[in-house]
C-alpha cells in the first residue's frame, strides 16, 4: 500500500519570521497524524532554522531546487550538501515555474535528481502539461518526454526512493483545478510510463502526488482517486488550517 504524501511548496513567500511560525503551527497541529507524510518546502532562506522547528516532528523538510554541481562558481546556487547538512530529506525538482522561467530542462531534472539521489535524499520530480498542449492532443507526449527525460540513467531501486507530482501547468496558481477524473486519467498515465522503465511493481510501489489549485474543499475527492497519492500544494499550503485541511482529509482516507 502506498501512504500519502502531502507536502507544502511555499514558493517565494514567507519571511524567515513567518517561516518559523507557520511551521510552528504545522508541527502542533500534525502531532496525531500517523499514517500520512507531511512535508514543507520554505525558502532556502528559511530552511536551517525551519530544520529545527521540525526536528523530532512529523514534519520532513524540503527545499524548492537544487543545483547538481557539488560546489563552485554557480552564483545564486545552493549544493545537497548544504541542504543534507541541515537536515533537508526531500527536493523539489522541475517545477513548472523553474521550467518556464529559470531554463529548467528534462535534461537538468535528470542532473538534479541523480544528485540528490546519490546524496541518499529524495527528488519529487515535478511534470505537467500546458493548456495548449493539453488542447493540442499532446497531454501523453509531454508526459512521456518528462518522464523518460527525468529517471534517464536512474536504477529501479533509486526510482522507488523518489516521489512525482503530476501538475497541470493551468492548474497551478489559478484556482482552476482538475476534475478528478482528469488528474486521474493522467496519473493513471504517468504510472504506465513507470512501469515501461522499471516494471509493474515499482509502478505500484512509487508515489504520484497532484498539485495545481488543490484546497480543502477538493482534496478528499482527488486523493480518493486510484493513482493519486497526495498533493503538492502551493497557495493553500501557506495556512496552516488549510493546509492541516488537507492533510486530515489523507490521513481519514
Ligand atoms: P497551487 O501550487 O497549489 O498554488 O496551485 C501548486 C504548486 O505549484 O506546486
Amino acid at each position: 500500500m502506498r501512504s500519502y504524501i502531502i507536502a507544502g511548496n511555499w514558493k517565494m513567500n514567507k519571511t524567515v519570521a513567518e517561516s518559523v511560525a507557520l511551521a510552528e503551527e504545522i508541527v502542533a497541529k500534525t502531532k496525531g497524524i500517523s499514517k500520512t507524510e507531511v512535508v514543507i518546502a520554505p525558502t532556502y532562506l528559511a530552511a536551517a532554522k525551519v530544520a529545527d522547528v521540525v526536528k523530532g516532528s512529523n514534519v520532513k523538510l524540503a527545499v524548492q531546487d537544487i543545483h547538481w554541481q557539488d560546489q563552485g562558481a554557480y552564483t545564486g546556487k545552493v549544493s545537497i550538501d548544504m541542504a543534507k547538512e541541515i537536515g533537508v530529506e526531500y527536493v523539489i525538482i522541475g517545477h513548472s515555474e523553474q521550467r518556464q522561467y529559470f531554463h529548467e530542462t528534462d535534461e537538468t531534472v535528470n542532473l538534479k535528481a541523480k544528485k540528490v539521489l546519490s546524496a541518499g535524499l529524495k527528488p519529487i520530480i515535478c511534470i505537467g502539461e500546458t493548456l495548449d498542449e493539453r488542447n493540442g492532443g499532446k497531454l501523453e507526449s509531454v508526459l512521456t518526454a518528462q518522464v523518460k527525460g527525468a529517471y534517464k540513467d536512474i536504477s529501479a531501486e533509486d526510482a522507488l526512493k523518489t516521489v512525482i507530482a503530476y501538475e497541470p501547468v493551468w492548474a497551478i496558481g489559478t484556482g482552476v483545478v482538475a476534475t478528478d477524473d482528469q488528474a486521474q486519467e493522467a496519473q493513471k498515465y504517468v504510472r504506465s510510463l513507470v512501469a515501461q522503465l522499471y516494471g509493474e511493481s515499482v509502478a505500484e510501489a512509487l508515489r504520484i502526488q497532484y498539485g495545481g489549485s488543490m484546497n480543502p474543499t477538493n482534496a478528499s475527492g482527488l486523493l480518493a482517486q486510484k493513482d493519486i497519492d497526495g498533493g503538492l500544494i502551493g497557495g493553500a499550503a501557506l495556512k496552516s488550517d488549510s493546509f492541516f485541511s488537507i492533510i486530515s482529509a489523507a490521513e481519514e482516507k
